[in-house]
């Protein structure tokens, strides 16, 4: 098992430097935070380490290598005061932190060292540091040298938000029955190892998304220009399992911008599956009122053109559903967080690939490096 923030006692943190490696990937337009959840969420371990006297030194990433930070330091600073670097490694800002400081450093991934796990950068990173927790479970899927390197060199720990993502993720292996699952989104191959390890666990797998398009051009249907994930072994094993299935009728989009619904064997050529059709989704919303236990990964249209029609009935149904509701990923929430649902779920993750890599594998190489 990892070591955990809980292990360690308040007192002892007064005027040490601890390094907290934070997921504050959020979508950010205009300098604008559009999706302050995940920074939300980790606020308070932060508080509780500021409280404890701690020296606070924040790490995430953001997007690409062209990100800055900056924003996120803007947002923060509405609620404690967290002074920013412009830079990755800072080694003078954080020595010159005082007891109960926050710092927020720049981009990881402005440093080529991040995503390459450089053991250099780790120990840039580890430098004038005490302590390293990890509060970035949605990124703990990454072998970077912020999530594996680092650990390897400080004391390290799982935060509050790190420990209750696994403890509520791992609910999902002894799951109560029915145990009802809905899975949407645009790759096929992220789904795949999820999809295989929640088959022997779940009563019904209810597939959506344009993940489900190279499952239908398999069975020989024509899915018009709508987007394919092409290249997956196995798919025949999946069309056979008696708890996975396909939506039974679609929206589609023609070149006139119709809207038509139709059977997935009907699509034509020149359009666009859109989304699930009424059939789909009252068959997956009569499952969810009857289910123990509902685990939802993806939107079932395509949710960025304004196909939020069978996902927001999805969220309404988890929602109302006296099931334990577990959802994640960035456009599931999203999809709560604009119908004000996220209070109606159980448990509602920061992760998204992580999320689906930890259901697929019951581990994370960021708690592996947490245990040792
Ligand atoms: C996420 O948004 O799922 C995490 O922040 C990981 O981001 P990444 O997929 O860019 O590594």
């Amino acid at each position: 098992m990892f070591k955990k923030i809980t292990d360690l006692k308040k007192d002892a943190l007064h005027d040490k430097t601890v390094l907290m490696r934070v997921d504050f990937n959020v979508p950010i337009k205009d300098g604008e935070i559009q999706d302050s959840f995940r920074i939300k969420q980790v606020l308070p371990t932060v508080e509780y380490l500021v409280e404890a006297g701690a020296k606070v030194v924040l790490m995430s990433h953001l997007g690409d290598n062209t990100a800055t930070l900056k924003p996120v330091a803007d947002w923060l600073n509405q609620f404690l005061p967290v002074k920013f670097s412009t830079e990755v490694v800072d080694t003078e800002a954080v020595k010159n932190l005082t007891a109960g400081e926050v710092l927020l450093l720049e981009n990881l991934r402005q440093h080529a060292g991040e995503e390459v796990g450089s053991e250099a950068l780790a120990e840039e990173l580890a430098g004038g540091a005490d302590i390293y927790i990890n509060e970035a479970f949605s990124v703990s899927h990454r072998l970077h040298a912020s999530v594996v390197g680092v650990p390897k060199i400080l004391p390290s720990y799982a935060g509050f938000l790190f420990i209750k993502e696994y403890e509520e993720l791992s609910r999902v292996f002894k799951a109560s029955k029915p145990f009802v699952v809905v899975l949407g989104g645009a790759k096929f191959s992220t789904k795949m190892p999820v999809i295989e390890s929640l088959v022997p666990l779940a009563d019904d797998i209810f597939l959506g998304g344009a993940l489900v398009h190279i499952l239908w051009r398999k069975m020989g249907y024509e899915v018009g220009r709508s987007l394919v994930d092409e290249g997956i072994k196995g798919l025949e094993e999946i069309l056979k399992l008696k708890n996975v299935h396909l939506p039974v009728d679609v929206i589609v989009e023609n070149v006139n911008g119709e809207k038509l619904e139709k059977l997935p064997e009907q699509v034509g050529m020149q359009e666009v599956i859109s989304d699930a059709g009424k059939q789909s989704v009252d068959k997956i919303v009569t499952a969810i009122s009857k289910a123990q236990f509902v685990l939802w990964n993806g939107p079932l249209g395509l949710v960025e053109k304004g196909f939020t029609g069978s996902s927001r009935q999805i969220a309404e149904a988890v929602a109302s559903s006296g099931a334990y509701s577990i959802a994640g990923g960035g456009d599931t929430v999203a999809v709560l967080n604009d119908l004000n649902l996220v209070a109606g779920i159980d448990f509602v993750s920061t992760a998204g690939g992580a999320m689906l890599e930890f259901i697929a594998t019951g581990t994370l190489v960021g708690i592996e490096a947490l245990e040792n």
